[in-house]
């Protein structure tokens, strides 16, 4: 592996398409090596673009603006961020050869459709996933349900993220306005949403898998220790390190985290989203990138899934192991405003073992995230107090 120098011709590029708080700590880790990073988002000053070489505003679902950004920057590596990516331009430019997809440009096009992943997962390789069905009518949903999904039961746009579009069903009366949702929620309308039984999990990880070079140069694949995770509304609030659970479930767990990865291919850094009780594990969905629980990682691991990624993408061997028990806890807008100011940073910083990290977002927004609180301790639930209490101190006003 070469690296060139930042801002020279012999620089080695890297293309983030997607510029938001996971992608501004990936950026850090890139450069840590000497990697020249252009960030690009839908929006001006973006977490990412702000600790970027430079940086781009575009329509990244706009196939042409994608492949002209790519022809102008001609990076070495293109790293998607987010799922909603114009999945045509990668597979084009992967095509010619001239410069890598992480992983790849099949996965991206997989995982931005829950319809191609799901059906990867449970009907071409087996594994097991909650009972479900895609349908395109209110009529086909309907069926569905009452043909042996039943309630309660999930419906989410096919193509959605952070739970967005997304209802759980408790009866047949609450089926229609659903659908509805899910129709006009979507990020794409494709016509189509997805029905999922509820799964009766106990808990619910996301499990950091890593394809990375050994030493030897050939790929292999390191887990993480699992990630617990509290959602709602179907979006992370409170994540830790380790989840406790059973040696069956942890190896049932890499199982499928294996077979899904292994058929994905390329190199890099995964978050397998899986459910668990006792014993059995259903896979959920995957990202082929970094995941919003495993920020944890900042304090329990001394490579966390961003260094990961970064170390992964750039064929250089990785260490999964985790040094500390911890936890985080996002830090919500909870106001619309722009040009936000933030209090109770010293008041955070006094919970014992705590790290803020703010992401400078321009805008807040109710429910977005604008920083997370991170915490260790010698208990899980120890770190999780600590990282509740920490993100409870940050105050965010209007400026004025
Ligand atoms: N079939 C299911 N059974 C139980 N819980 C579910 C199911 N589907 C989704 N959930 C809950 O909703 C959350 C978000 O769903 P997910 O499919 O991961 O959507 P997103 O892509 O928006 O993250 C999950 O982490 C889980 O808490
Ligand atoms: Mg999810």
């Amino acid at each position: 592996m070469k690296i060139g120098t930042p801002l020279s011709n012999s620089a080695t590029k890297a293309l983030l398409l997607g510029s938001g708080e996971l992608g501004k700590e990936l950026a850090i880790a890139l450069q840590r090596y000497g990697v020249e990073v252009i960030a690009v988002d839908r929006y001006p000053n973006a977490p990412a673009q702000q600790v970027a070489h430079r940086s781009h505003v575009i329509d990244m679902t706009d196939t042409d603006a994608v492949k002209k950004l790519i022809a102008l920057e001609q990076p070495d590596f293109i790293i998607p961020e987010i799922e909603a990516i114009a999945t045509q331009a990668l597979m084009d430019i992967e095509e010619e050869g001239t410069c890598t997809v992480v992983p790849n440009a099949r996965a991206i096009q997989l995982t931005m459709n829950r319809e191609g992943i799901r059906t990867l997962a449970a009907e071409w390789l087996n594994i097991p996933t909650s009972n479900y069905a895609f349908a395109q009518s209110f009529e086909q949903l309907q069926a569905a349900v009452d043909a042996g999904i039943g309630y309660p039961c999930f419906i989410k746009p096919t193509m959605s993220s952070s739970g967005k579009g997304q209802s759980m069903v408790k009866n047949a009366d609450q089926l229609k306005a659903a659908w509805n949702y899910a129709k006009s929620s979507g990020r794409v309308d494709t016509g189509k949403v997805i029905v999922e039984a509820k799964i009766d999990f106990d808990f619910e990880i996301t499990l950091l898998t890593v394809r990375a070079l050994n030493q030897h140069g050939d790929v292999e694949t390191c887990f993480c220790a699992p990630i617990g995770h509290v959602q709602e509304n179907g979006d992370y609030r409170e994540s830790w390190q380790p989840q406790a659970m059973s040696a069956a479930a942890i190896k049932a767990a890499q199982d499928i985290a294996l077979k899904i990865t292994d058929d994905i291919a390329g190199l890099g850094l995964f978050g397998v989203e899986l459910f668990i009780k006792g014993d059995n594990v259903w896979f959920s969905e995957i990202s082929p990138r970094p995941h919003d629980t495993g920020m944890v990682t900042l304090v329990t691991q001394q490579q966390n899934e961003f260094e990961l990624h970064a170390r992964a993408i750039l064929g250089l061997p990785v260490d999964t192991a985790i040094h500390s028990l911890g936890a985080s806890a996002v830090i919500l807008g909870r106001i619309d405003a722009q040009g936000v100011n933030y209090q109770g940073l010293d008041k955070a910083l006094s919970v014992p073992a705590s790290e803020i990290r703010l992401f400078g977002k321009p805008e807040a927004f109710i429910n977005r995230r604008m920083g997370v609180a991170l915490a260790t301790a010698k208990t899980v639930d120890e770190a999780r107090n600590r990282a509740v209490k920490a993100a409870g101190m940050i105050v965010i006003r209007p400026d004025r």
